[in-house]
């Protein structure tokens, strides 16, 4: 997705060779513009799919994720990380663990808003080692959906959440595949560098 890549490689900031800042655009500000471009390619990808229920995480996950779900005709939940008030009893909850944070965390979906019948698309901002998808993958199938795709707005390709992924059967796409982020640059998956001339 040209969009995406251009404005990642305007505006992405590399932090060593693991992370990518994108808090201009995805992460703290948002580009509503470009969500709604990044909407409509995933709904295209997933047309296919008979989707029913849009599925991601807070915080970051939503935006791709609400304007997936607008373009799909369908709802979109977000699983919490922390209880609320008001959401507290009959929960599917899973531990995620964050290798990047180093942090585990709880995450929670309602009962009430997944049924056997639903075939849900999971969208994340982020793919990594995979640990968030495969949580909300898990909540998803405790209720007896089924997970019909996993949509990635940036992917880091060189860590291991997208092999694992598509070892476990589920449907990837990623609109930004990133290879490396090494020489402080990104370097996408799916793009063949420049030739250079030998000298
Ligand atoms: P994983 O789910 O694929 O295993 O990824 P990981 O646990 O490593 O990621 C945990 C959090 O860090 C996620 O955000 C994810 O979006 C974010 N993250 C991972 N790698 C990068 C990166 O290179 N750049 C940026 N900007 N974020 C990264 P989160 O904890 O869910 O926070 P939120 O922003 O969604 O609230």
């Amino acid at each position: 997705m040209e969009l995406l890549k251009n404005k990642v490689l305007q505006e992405g900031i590399v932090l060593g060779e693991q992370v990518l800042k994108v808090d201009s655009f995805l992460n703290h500000q948002v580009d509503p513009v470009l969500m709604m471009e990044i909407g409509k390619e995933f709904a295209a990808r997933f047309a296919g799919e008979g989707i029913t229920k849009v599925l991601t995480i807070e915080s970051s996950g939503i935006a791709p994720a609400v304007m997936t779900a607008l373009q799909l005709g369908v709802p979109l939940i977000f699983a919490r990380k922390r209880k609320s008030l008001t959401l507290r009893d009959d929960l599917l909850t899973e531990k995620v663990y964050s290798f990047t944070k180093q942090e585990e965390s709880e995450v929670s979906v309602s009962k009430k808003f997944l049924s056997p019948g639903d075939r849900v698309l999971l969208i994340d901002d982020f793919l990594a080692n995979g640990e968030a998808a495969f949580g909300l993958a898990r909540i998803a199938e405790k209720a007896g959906a089924t997970v019909a795709g996993i949509g990635i707005v940036i992917e880091k390709a060189f860590q291991p959440g997208g092999r694992k992924l598509l070892d476990a059967g589920y449907r990837v796409e990623s609109l930004a595949p990133i290879a490396s982020l090494a020489d402080g640059r990104v370097t996408f998956a799916d793009k063949p560098e420049p030739q250079t001339n030998p000298v």
